[in-house]
């Protein structure tokens, strides 16, 4: 096994993404950042040099960090954030593979640029022979303010309602275009900025592997007149299943078989945005998002004419994720604990509507880090950070309530769950109607408005793993709580120094 050594420099950069000029965050100059690639076994290390006036840190959304749990990138729980003009470098050895991402986890910052693709290669995956190529496809929602100014509105008391910032547009792979009539006056602004172009040859099959990195926008994304094969949810294979249509929420990640067997032209890639959960619906917003598939061979500048799966709906087919099926035979363990976890919102005391899990809502202190605690023999830990303590390697049912009416993406680091059931408003979790014989597996599950879900995983990986809603302003406001999962087999790791002193 080799040892990938990726350079990270973060900086701030002007940029037009969508044609809208704006200081953004880059990495290496570049946005979305580079494409990070591991094979199965491999040890990754990732320089960071943070060129900004701000701190940062780099979350590898979806790595275990088996053994190495203060290179999880989490300010407040795994690690201080890395000073500005600083350099930290994280390393891990990557046991696992599919379709990942990084991001800063740092105030709200990913959403000015700072993500990227990450993704582990299976020399054994199962389904190597049947395709050719592969394809990333990055898809974002995509402001036009910086993420401070949008985040000082929004825990506001003069927001009474909590309504989250709406997004000005939405990319893919970085691009898109943008109505320029609708920015302010004074901006600098380009109507036609290019789409994002995926070549196609006729007859090759691609896997595509599409990873939501949104602060707030779930999509729909599907390729006109393209049937897709799901073959991977997050690093577990499934086995296919074929779609129209992929609902994708908020860091969650799939792949798919495409066959590139229609007539030589230029068909439509559309994410459209859901702009039900939008809570202020905006007249200058374009919610579909689109980019350009062009077969090899086709010499034709003008748009496609291709037809949107939604316009027949008798025949669309959008992914049901409790369809996907394993690839391999699970064997679920029984469980241990059962941890029941409300979801709501309200004012606080100073009238801002915070995220509230189990009426307790977290409060960030980037300064001292829960896993610097766990070192130092801390057994007790602040109400608001939320933190719940696993002594062993138990298997855990977290039971979450969503007492809200907006959709919550929640994501568990350091592990995968298996989701045993989701719930629609007006049911109650029921053990009797779980599935516990073949559940996918993931790390970040879609929990509907008023609804429910039951995640089943096993606290074998000793550390510090946040479980937060991945909506970049529910992090902010709170929707976060945090496991500390065997606390005396931490303490027997070695922690660097560097790592101790940042
Ligand atoms: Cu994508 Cu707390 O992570």
């Amino acid at each position: 096994h080799d040892t990938k050594v990726y350079d990270i420099i973060i900086s701030k950069e002007t940029l037009a993404p969508d044609g809208f000029t704006r200081e953004m965050y880059t990495i290496n100059g570049q946005f979305p950042g580079p494409l990070i690639e591991v094979n199965k076994g491999d040890t990754l290390v990732l320089n960071v040099y943070n060129d900004l006036e701000d701190e940062t840190s780099i979350h590898s959304h979806g790595m275990f960090q088996r053994g190495t749990p203060w290179y999880d990138g989490v300010p407040g729980q795994t690690q201080r954030g890395i000073p500005s003009k600083k350099s930290f470098a994280y390393e891990f050895k990557v046991n696992q593979s599919g379709t990942y991402w990084y991001h800063s986890h740092s105030n709200a910052q990913y959403i000015e640029g700072i993500v990227g693709p990450l993704i582990a290669y299976d020399p054994d995956d199962p389904y190597l022979e049947d395709y050719d190529d592969e394809i990333i496809v990055l898809l974002q929602d995509w402001y036009h303010n910086d993420s401070n100014p949008l985040l000082a509105a929004f825990m506001n008391p003069a927001n009474v309602d909590g309504d989250e910032p709406t997004p000005d547009n939405g990319l893919i792979n970085g691009k898109n275009s943008y109505n320029c009539s609708w920015a302010p006056a004074g901006s600098k602004c380009v109507s036609d900025a290019p789409l994002a172009l995926f070549k196609f040859v006729q007859g090759k099959r691609y896997r595509i592997r599409i990873i939501n990195t949104s602060a707030f926008a779930e999509f729909i994304f599907s390729i006109d007149e393209h049937p897709m094969d799901v073959i991977e949810v997050e690093g577990m294979i499934t086995k296919r299943h074929t779609i129209h249509r992929l609902p994708i929420n908020i860091a969650q990640r799939y792949s798919v078989i495409v066959t590139a067997n229609q007539t030589i032209g230029k068909y439509w890639m559309r994410s459209e945005m859901e702009t039900a959960c939008l809570a202020a619906q905006s007249d200058h917003l374009n919610p579909l998002v689109k980019a350009i598939v062009e077969y090899e061979g086709y010499d034709n500048d003008g748009d496609p004419k291709s037809v949107a799966w939604a316009e027949t709906p008798e025949n669309c087919v959008d992914l049901d994720s409790s369809n996907l099926k394993p690839y391999n035979e699970q064997n679920i363990p029984d469980v241990d604990y059962k941890l029941i976890i409300n979801v709501t919102f309200h004012p606080d005391d100073n009238g801002i509507v915070r995220g509230y899990i189990n009426n307790s809502t977290y409060i960030l202190d980037a300064k001292h880090p829960t896993l610097h605690k766990v070192f130092n023999n801390v057994n007790e830990y602040p109400a608001d950070q939320n933190v719940y303590i696993i002594e062993k390697n138990k298997v855990v049912d977290i039971i979450l309530s969503n007492n809200d009416d907006g959709i919550h993406p929640f994501h568990l680091h350091g592990h995968v769950f298996w989701v045993l059931g989701i719930g629609q408003n007006g049911t109650s979790p029921d053990y009797k109607f779980l599935n516990t014989k073949d559940p996918i597996q993931r790390d970040t599950v879609t929990v509907p408005p008023q609804g429910w879900a039951i995640l089943r995983f096993v606290s074998d990986n000793p550390g510090v793993w946040g479980f937060h809603c991945h909506i970049e302003w529910h992090v902010q406001s709170g929707l976060v709580m945090e496991f500390v999962t065997q606390p005396d087999k931490i303490r027997e790791l070695k922690a660097p120094y560097e790592w101790e002193q940042l």
